[in-house]
């Protein structure tokens, strides 16, 4: 008896440290301020940015996002229209940017002769951008700018 009482204590215990005080109103900024219930009425789908001009990378193993217009291109298992420009023998002809070795290694680390199927679907790490305004605050630094700051900083007194 007192050993289940002991132990109810501490299940109250370990669920008072679990939920918070006062849940935070639920804020949604694709939603805005209308209630869960209701519909809200969706904004105009913006364009698909299609400057041809390649983008930044935040680090160096971001999967760089597509500059170009993707729209009615083939991928399933019977065509891949990405590799029909990107595949190693086509970039000479379309002057495309040739998909980096990764993309030919299997999980051992061998290097094949074609892509490897892990990278076969493009669009599973690979998105276009478009012309919107963001929909969330992004205050994002990347890795550069974030040692540029530290070295920036005057060095911590030594004791
Ligand atoms: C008609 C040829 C063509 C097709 C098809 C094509 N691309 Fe491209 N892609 C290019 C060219 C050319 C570039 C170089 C930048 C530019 O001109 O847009 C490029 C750039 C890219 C880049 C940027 C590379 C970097 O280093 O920044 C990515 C990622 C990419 N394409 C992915 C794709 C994916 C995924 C598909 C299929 C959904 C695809 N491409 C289909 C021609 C093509
Ligand atoms: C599992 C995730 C993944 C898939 C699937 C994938 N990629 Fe990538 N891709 C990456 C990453 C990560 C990088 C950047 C680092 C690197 O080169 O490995 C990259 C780099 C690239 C680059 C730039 C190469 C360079 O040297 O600058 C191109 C072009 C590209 N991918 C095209 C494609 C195409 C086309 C497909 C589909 C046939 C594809 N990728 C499938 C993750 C992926």
């Amino acid at each position: 008896m007192r050993l289940r009482f002991a132990w109810m204590v501490l299940a109250a215990c370990l669920l008072g440290t679990l939920l918070p005080a006062h849940a935070a109103p639920l804020v949604d900024a694709m939603r805005g301020a209308t209630p869960v219930g209701e519909p809200t009425s969706p904004p105009p789908m913006p364009p698909v940015e299609n400057r041809d001009q390649r983008r930044g990378r935040a680090f160096a193993m971001q999967p760089p996002t597509i500059p170009h217009k993707i729209d009615g291109y083939q991928l399933d298992k019977n065509f891949n229209r990405c590799l029909f420009c990107h595949a190693r023998e086509r970039t000479a002809e379309t002057q495309a940017v040739p998909l980096s070795v990764t993309h030919y290694m299997d999980r051992s680390g061998n290097v094949l002769a074609e892509i490897s199927p892990r990278r076969y679907f493009c669009l599973q790490c690979h998105v276009t951008q478009v012309e919107g305004k963001a929909l969330v605050v992004n205050d994002f630094k990347d890795a550069t700018a974030v040692m540029r700051a530290r070295d920036a900083a005057p060095a911590p007194k030594k004791k």
